[in-house]
């Protein structure tokens, strides 16, 4: 596996599509003397909140491969925060990057038009689940699609409240950081928060506790809870804007949720006039095997919030919302930078790629994935669950599985193991890995990381 090393090919296009495999490979324990020149400046400088997983310094990248200042090359299963859909550096993506950047940087979408704007908003338009026209805001990135979302959701509806969901993240910004209920630490003396939001508990049929007393469905139990407690002793349906939910949870734990909470929810949404926000920030384009999760459930949402993978890592977010409900008024909204040019070339470069090849690849190697990590769970007690579609799979580990403990320490030692061994993970929840690899992984990355996953928990456990 960890084979001599060759050169990767920096030449045509199609030489570096045929790429040597020789990765992984771990050439200097990480990080590196290069690596630790540039840690030890980031330290110095930059902000303390940054997290850092793990000392990995980038130096650049290809397909599912990532090599360090260093040398080492690692496999990904992660894509930056299942961000880098089409890998890191897709010659289709960079090309269309290359020629927007030539012609011009910036006119400002919000008072001007160009091609690659209406281009990009006419085919999220009509990509958007559902029958309903649609139209699109764009923005920089997922929080400012999210903060977007509550006013375009309060001035349609002219109603002040929000439902969200415990364990959900949906950015950091003062209205994102009100709905997002993962990790106390993100809130943190940040207070107070936004008025008028209330979280729900997210149906996790893995972890249904011991406040569903008396149910077996957690959908049922969770609608029951917004139905029986929340309209009967908090907060008037009447004043309720909208519902923001991630059709399948990321950050919170890489959680599907049951079959027919989402057309429950639907309808609770239609008996009260409350409009349902879907957000498809780590969900969307193509990460499920399907261009959105909400494609899973049949349902159709008001507004579907789209970024992360969506421009292959430039920074390009979406508002996609029923015509009926974006008629905010000219002036009303804006951004300077949402929707640049180069921007909207990567997203309908990626888009052509997600559509023609990753769907497919998605679905095949998210079912490969799956049947290996299933394969792991018969082997290591530790694995308590493993779930998801596509390249959205969470595998959860506990103490035991009857106590279901979450198993932490493991989890963050996984992770660390993992990385000085090649491959490259994101945990998430209280103990979840999350595998949410670039969709362009073939075979030979999945078993690949699979061999690795085995050899590493061999060792710890
Ligand atoms: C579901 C979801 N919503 C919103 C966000 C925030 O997006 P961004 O970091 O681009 O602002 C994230 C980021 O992880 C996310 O996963």
């Amino acid at each position: 596996m960890h084979a001599e090393s060759r050169p990767i090919s920096k030449e045509a296009p199609a030489a570096a599509a045929e790429r040597e495999r020789d990765y992984p490979r771990i050439v200097v324990p990480p990080p590196g003397p290069k690596g630790r020149d540039i840690i030890k400046r980031d330290k110095q400088y930059s902000s303390t909140s940054y997290i850092k997983e793990y000392p990995l310094a980038i130096s650049h990248g290809q397909g599912a491969m990532v090599e360090d200042v260093d040398g080492n090359r690692y496999i990904d299963f992660m894509a930056g925060i299942a961000v880098a859909s089409t890998g890191y550096a897709h010659p289709k993506v960079v090309a269309a990057v290359q020629e927007a950047a030539g012609k011009f940087l910036h006119i400002c979408g919000t008072d001007f038009y160009y091609e690659g704007m209406s281009a990009i908003c006419e085919r999220l338009a009509r990509l958007a689940p559902g029958q309903s026209k649609t139209r699109v805001f764009l923005t920089n990135s997922g929080t400012e699609a999210i903060e977007g979302a509550i006013k375009l959701v309060r001035n349609s509806t002219r109603r002040s409240d929000l439902i969200a969901f415990r364990g959900a993240f949906h950015g950091r910004s003062y209205g994102a950081m009100s709905l997002t209920c993962s990790k106390v630490l993100q809130r943190a003396h940040f207070g107070p928060m936004l008025p008028g939001v209330h979280h729900a508990p997210y149906p996790n049929a893995y972890r249904l506790g011991a406040e569903a007393n008396g149910y077996e469905d957690a959908g049922a139990y969770s609608l029951d809870w917004i139905r029986k407690e929340l309209f009967h002793r908090v907060v008037s349906p009447a004043d309720v804007a909208a519902v923001f939910i991630e059709p399948m949870l990321g950050e919170g734990g890489y959680v599907v949720p049951p079959k027919d909470f989402l057309r429950g929810l639907r309808d609770l949404c239609d008996e009260h006039g409350i409009l349902l926000v879907f957000d498809e920030i780590q969900t969307g384009v193509g990460r499920t095997g399907k261009m959105w999760a909400a494609e899973y459930f049949g349902v159709e949402p008001d507004v579907l919030l789209t970024a992360k993978g969506l421009a292959s890592g430039m920074p390009l977010g979406a508002i996609i919302a029923k015509e009926s409900v974006m008629k905010w008024e000219s002036g009303s909204h804006g951004s300077t930078f949402g929707g640049n040019p180069v921007a909207c070339a990567a997203a309908l470069a990626t888009l052509d790629l997600v559509e023609k090849e990753l769907l497919d690849n998605a679905q095949k190697m998210g079912k490969r994935l799956l049947a290996g990590l299933e394969r792991l769970q018969s082997k290591y007690d530790c694995i308590g669950d493993v779930r998801g579609v596509g390249l959205f799979i969470g595998v959860e580990f506990v103490k035991d599985r009857k106590s279901k403990e979450p198993a932490k320490n493991l989890v963050h030692d996984l992770v660390q193991q993992a990385f000085r061994k090649g491959l490259l993970l994101l945990a998430c929840g209280e103990s979840v890995i999350r595998l949410a690899p670039p969709l362009v992984v073939d075979a030979y990355d999945v078993d690949t990381g699979l061999q690795i996953l085995d050899e590493t928990l061999a060792e710890l456990t």
